[in-house]
């Protein structure tokens, strides 16, 4: 099953051309400008009329919700919370059923976010949900979804499942922007246009970047910490790329919005310390290239995610991984892409079972 690929976590990743396609297929018309989302349009009324989304879900699945956040408010000009499932469950949150909850899961099966969603649909809220698995508990509560059609994902860390999440909610932003009248046209399109792109963007990152990405491993395999940095829609990526680490590898990293560095971990920066920066092309560019040498002047290993023909980054760090240029709304689908390898293969290079790392299960059914 696992074709030519040593594991399925690298065929999973390798499968994200083919499984973001897959969540777009009939769904995204760049040409004629147009999204179809038959769930969306079930929800129609409720989402014109809501006072707030409210997102909900675990793990990988919560940093898409994260970047669904900024997506949502950007474009829609709605307010929105992003929920640790277990959290919100417990804590007696106020729900009223002007509330839209977003559920986010791969496997459709998590307990806290199955509860957490029986608990807003007693006080009246209307699902959405965002769920790989057809027909699992979480897909069978909503009031109304999308499928993120991913395929059944098998390497305990989520690789095509998120990307197919981040995918499903662009289209769903876009979407609910044009009901709401929130997005200028022409923008609206062109970002059709960028989100069609994606999935060859996507293999040219798998096709080019693999053996940078092996030698960054190599060379870094050993280091205790990492941290992963970035701004605006790459901040989720950095807390997915910490996350992917620490599951795969054992290695412990975190992940913070860049500037929030100064507050705090840049006291762990040292010269053992590799840092990896998601500095892709973007508004924030400036800033985060000026992080950047704020962790050189403390002697700090820099790796960096950077944009295709950028090279501000290229003296400023130890090794680069290329990702071709995207607008920002769509970039984090290629960003998140490198990272995902570098945490394989660190796993690989450590000599771990990557597909099945150590006190995990691929769904966590018990709280
Ligand atoms: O099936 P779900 O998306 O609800 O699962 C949520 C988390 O348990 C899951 O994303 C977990 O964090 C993964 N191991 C991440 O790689």
């Amino acid at each position: 099953e696992k074709g030519n690929f040593d594991h399925f976590m690298l065929k999973e990743i390798n499968e994200q051309p083919k499984t973001i396609l897959d969540s777009l297929r009939g769904r995204l018309n760049a040409e004629q400008g147009y999204i179809t989302l038959s769930g969306l349009d079930k929800i129609e009324e409720k989402l014109r009329q809501a006072h707030r989304i409210v997102i909900v879900a675990c793990g990988t699945s919560w940093h898409a919700g994260l970047i669904g956040e900024y997506l949502i408010e950007e474009l829609c000009r709605l307010n929105v919370e992003v929920e640790y499932a277990s959290e919100f469950r417990y804590r007696n949150p106020i729900i009223s059923p002007q509330d839209v909850i977003i559920a986010i899961s791969q496997s459709g099966e998590t307990a806290d976010t199955l509860v957490a969603l029986e608990n807003a649909k007693k006080q009246g809220a209307t699902i959405f949900g965002i769920v790989n698995v057809v027909g699992s508990s979480i897909a069978r509560i909503t009031d109304a979804g999308a499928y993120t059609h991913a395929g059944p994902e098998i390497g305990v860390a989520s690789t095509k499942a998120f990307t197919a999440q981040v995918a499903v909610l662009q289209l769903f932003a876009l979407k609910l922007a044009q009901l709401r009248g929130t997005v200028d046209p022409a923008f609206f399109r062109q970002l059709l246009h960028e989100l069609e792109a994606v999935p060859a963007k996507v293999a040219w990152i798998l096709d080019t970047q693999v053996e940078a990405i092996r030698t960054i491993a190599r060379r870094y395999k050993e280091a205790d910490n990492f941290l992963y940095l970035g701004r605006g829609y790459n901040f989720p990526i950095a807390l997915e790329g910490a996350l992917k680490l620490k599951e795969i590898t054992y290695i412990h990293a975190e992940g913070y919005p860049a500037a929030e560095m100064k507050h705090g971990p840049i006291a762990l920066v040292d010269e053992k310390l590799p840092v990896v920066f998601v500095a892709t092309k973007d508004v924030y560019h400036e800033k985060i290239v000026s992080n950047i040498q704020e962790i050189n002047a403390r002697k700090g290993k820099v790796v960096a995610v950077v944009s295709e023909g950028d090279e501000t980054v290229n003296d400023l760090a130890e090794a680069v991984m290329v990702v071709p240029q995207a607008h920002e709304i769509v970039a984090p689908l290629l960003s998140v892409i490198p990272l995902q390898l570098l945490a394989y293969y660190i796993g690989v290079e450590r000599g771990l079972d990557v597909d099945k790392p150590r006190n995990l299960a691929k769904s966590v059914t018990v709280e």
